[in-house]
């Protein structure tokens, strides 16, 4: 595979960070996954977008225009073939001499990384098929969760909770609410109402969810952006979750109790076909 790191494409085994890297000792940095289906970039503009946001509220700069950054991440899906799979990128505030709590100075070059994954069948995987099941944990991340960082333990550990215990998945919940999926954001359906918990600090805004939450309202279905609960999604008609990766993907269990029929319900799989045949 080959990769990009700060100017150069190498091969992933010759490419180098240095170990004062932030982003290595820090978590000092920010990514971004923008999925490729049928060697098409889904919705880069919305990646890069969010990108800048992140950067911005980190106090960085982007590290080249979005143009050159789209470039970039074509460039990569051609060298390696990818067809479906992904692109991911990371911006990290780079490598000062030394570590050090406080920034270094400005003009102080940033690590630009980029790999792509292949994934054959991205679009068409069993858990769109047969629906995901998910247990609920605490959420115990920093408040700044609508900063994509690379500060990813938490989710692991929620992830790796819900392996524990048999499931696919966590919903991360906070003073009652579900905040979001580890690496995806929640919905639930109810009496043909979409719920979403708002955007705000306390959760990512998905640029899946955007996108869906707009398919969702040009096809006069109701979406009510607020916070639910556990016990509202068990008694939900429908649960789904969106991001980059999954899509729209069905889910049907929550804490061990069925959502609706046990099956994939019809909105999250309106809301999917809709959302590839958009992407596609
Ligand atoms: N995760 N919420 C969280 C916490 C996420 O990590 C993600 C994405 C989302 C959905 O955002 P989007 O629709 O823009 O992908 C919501 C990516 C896919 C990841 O970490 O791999």
């Amino acid at each position: 595979r080959i990769v990009y790191v700060n100017g150069d494409f190498v091969p992933e085994e010759e490419a180098r960070i240095s170990v004062f890297d932030r982003g290595f000792l820090m978590s000092d940095g920010i990514y971004e996954v923008t999925s490729v289906l049928g060697g098409k970039l889904v919705d880069f503009p919305g990646h890069a977008a969010r990108l800048e946001r992140s950067l911005n509220e980190i106090a960085m700069p982007m590290p080249m225009e979005a143009e050159a950054l789209l470039d970039l991440h074509r460039d990569l899906v051609a060298r390696n073939g990818i067809e479906d799979g992904l692109v991911y990128l990371q911006v990290t505030r780079g490598n000062p001499q030394d570590r050090d709590f406080a920034f270094p100075p400005e003009g102080t070059p940033q690590s630009v990384v980029l790999f792509t994954q292949s994934k054959p069948g991205l679009a068409d995987g069993a858990a769109a098929r047969d629906g995901i099941s998910v247990i609920s944990v605490p959420d115990i991340r920093w408040g700044r969760r609508d900063i994509k960082t690379v500060q990813l333990l938490a989710p692991s550990m929620a992830k790796m909770a819900a392996k524990a215990a048999g499931a696919d998945d966590a919903w991360m919940v906070e003073d009652g609410a579900v905040t979001e999926g580890s690496s995806n954001n929640a919905y639930i359906v109810k009496d043909g109402r979409i719920v979403t918990r708002q955007l705000g600090s306390e959760i990512l805004a998905g640029i899946t969810r955007a996108a869906v939450l707009r398919f969702a309202r040009e096809a006069q279905m109701t979406v009510e952006e607020r916070a639910f609960t556990i016990e509202e999604a068990q008694e939900a008609d429908e649960a789904f979750i969106t991001s980059a990766t999954s899509f729209v993907t069905p889910v049907v269990q929550v804490d061990g109790a069925t959502v609706g029929s046990g099956q994939p319900g019809p909105v999250a799989r309106r809301l999917r076909e809709i959302y590839l045949e958009e992407s596609r």
